[in-house]
């Protein structure tokens, strides 16, 4: 079997959220560069819009529909105008994601049910709702989860995150588990640190800097660094991987430190 084979995703359709910046701008390229029609998800229409036509100017398929992943309604409206645009959602790639850095003692109830409710409710609904539609369509298909290292281990001012991100990778196991013998298999990225828009300011500080000296790859991640990953849970190259997490971060998790 070529490489170029197993990876293609020709005829799929995708549906990204948080498609309008950071790391979920790269996946739904990515997705689209490799043959699937995409439906890029996020609050922000400009950047969608503009993300619309860079994908068609590169020749793919992508439609931007926004949607807030914390609306059911808008949700079902999202997987509706996937699925008329393009056919039923086979790869949904669940990377919304909100930060914070309140510590356990300074966090209130909104701010801890906003983090909770966006990082990891909607990953569930949104990935019911996804494998709902393969399975009444008959079809297979690829969920990947954004989880983060911060699912496994834990920095100060990061409860809510990491308690959230470890939850989506229980969650993934265990839609994993009921799920897979229908075809549908669900897995997850645990990226290292990336700068984007939701880490820019800690992660250019000088203090956030240092944080490269902990990395054994000695950088933050860079673009095109979860390429790879994607396309393997995405794709019949990961035909049999189920309720796996794939940890994307240059050895970050496996150095001790000093
Ligand atoms: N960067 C890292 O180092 C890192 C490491 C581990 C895991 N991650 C995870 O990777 C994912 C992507 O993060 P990123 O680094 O690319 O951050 P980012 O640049 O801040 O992007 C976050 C995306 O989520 C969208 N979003 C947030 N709340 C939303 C809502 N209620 N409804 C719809 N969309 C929403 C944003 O779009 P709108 O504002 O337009 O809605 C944006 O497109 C997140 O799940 C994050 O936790 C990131």
């Amino acid at each position: 079997m070529k490489s170029a084979d197993i990876f293609d995703l020709s005829g799929r359709v995708a549906l990204v959220t948080g498609a309008s910046g950071g790391l979920g701008s790269r996946f739904a390229q990515v997705l689209a560069a490799n043959g699937a029609s995409v439906a890029l998800v996020a609050r922000r229409r400009d950047q969608l819009a503009a993300l619309e036509a860079r994908i068609r100017q590169a020749g793919g398929r992508a439609i931007a529909v926004a949607a807030d992943v914390l609306d059911r309604d808008a949700m079902l409206r999202a997987f509706d105008g996937a699925e008329k645009a393009f056919g039923t959602v086979t790869i949904l790639v669940n990377n919304a994601g909100v930060a914070h850095s309140d510590r356990v003692a300074e966090i209130g109830e909104a701010q801890w049910r906003r983090i909770l409710s966006t990082n990891l409710d909607a990953v569930f609904f949104w990935a019911q709702e996804a494998a709902r539609r393969m399975m009444a369509a008959g079809q297979a298909g690829a969920i990947v989860n954004i989880a983060s290292v911060l699912g496994f281990g834990v920095s100060k001012g990061t409860a809510a995150y990491a308690t959230a991100k470890a939850g989506v990778i229980q969650l993934t196991k265990a839609m994993a588990l009921e799920f897979a013998f229908k075809d549908v298999r669900v897995n997850a990225i645990a990226p290292g640190w990336f700068v984007t828009d939701i880490n820019r300011d800690y992660l250019t500080s000088e203090q956030g800097r240092a944080l490269t000296r902990e990395i054994p790859v000695g950088r933050f991640g860079a673009e095109g660094d979860l390429d790879g990953a994607l396309l393997l849970l995405a794709s019949n190259a990961g035909r049999y991987i189920a309720g796996a997490t794939l940890v994307v971060d240059g050895g970050q998790m496996v150095a001790l430190r000093g």
